[in-house]
């Protein structure tokens, strides 16, 4: 079973009179518990692309399959379900409660979901992003490599089978964008959730497996990243001449 599979995705915007085919007919597959990144130049169609895959936007043709499930046809609620339970996004500004603390962010989604989180999971959670010290912190005044990584455990807290990450280290310094990364591997390894992560720097990048790249609106290459930021740099300018 795949975690997602993208089969045939196009996506064209409108506006003042003109069109831009941002995505023609992309095809993804992202196997069950393997990390994957998208690379690509800004305006390429990343963030449109993972707007699709999460059900946030509606494809112009194309299917989506979230744990072997189509999208197509899900009504808004059972959308926002699937995004609940299924599919944990990571926001680039984080978009946690300001003056809930750090534990009350990463167990929201269970309350939503009618249950609390049992405790050992989220003491886990905790320790997996190193949060444990500050986990009755508000989160207004945490820094911004902690927001990132109560972001990261809120995302994992419903254990779902794909983590969905928008450009997660764009605000970050290098030695927080690095911590990150090293948290989401760990994850990854230790829970066995897949990951599609979006970025344009090949050091982030260079924590999945699997880099595809995206350039007008069709995969150029996808390559082993062999978590080397040199290879993963070069590989992606020889697919972006
Ligand atoms: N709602 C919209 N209406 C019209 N055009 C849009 C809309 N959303 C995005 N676009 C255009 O689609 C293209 C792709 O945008 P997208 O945000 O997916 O790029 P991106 O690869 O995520 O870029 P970045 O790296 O800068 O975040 C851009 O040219 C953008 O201007
Ligand atoms: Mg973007």
């Amino acid at each position: 079973m795949n975690a997602l599979e993208a089969q045939a995705l196009s996506k064209t915007f409108h506006s003042d009179g003109k069109s831009i085919d941002v995505l023609k007919s992309i095809s993804l597959v992202i196997p069950e518990g393997e990390f994957h990144a998208v690379m690509g130049p800004s305006g390429s169609g990343k963030s449109t692309l993972l707007n699709l895959l999460a059900g946030l936007l509606p494809a112009d043709s194309g299917s989506v399959f979230v744990s072997g499930q189509p999208l197509a046809g899900l009504s808004d609620h059972a959308l926002t379900l699937l995004r609940r339970r299924t599919v944990g996004i990571i926001f680039q500004d984080f978009n946690l409660i300001p003056t809930l603390s750090v534990s009350e962010n990463i167990a929201l989604p269970a309350l939503l979901d009618g249950h609390p989180l049992p405790k050992a999971h989220l003491d886990n959670l905790l320790n997996l992003v190193g949060l444990t010290h500050r986990a009755d912190q508000p989160a207004e005044k945490l820094s911004g490599g902690e927001a990132q990584r109560t972001a990261i455990a809120r995302a994992f807290a419903m254990e779902p089978r794909i983590i969905l990450a928008d450009e997660p280290t764009g605000n970050l310094d290098s030695p927080s964008a690095t911590l990150f990364c090293n948290t989401l591997k760990r994850m990854n390894a230790e829970l066995g959730t897949a990951i599609l992560l979006i970025s344009h720097d090949p050091q982030v990048a260079a924590a999945a497996e699997t880099i595809h790249v995206l350039k007008d609106g069709t995969i150029r290459g996808s390559f082993a990243s062999e978590h080397n930021a040199t290879h993963v740099a070069n590989r992606y300018l020889e697919l972006m001449a």
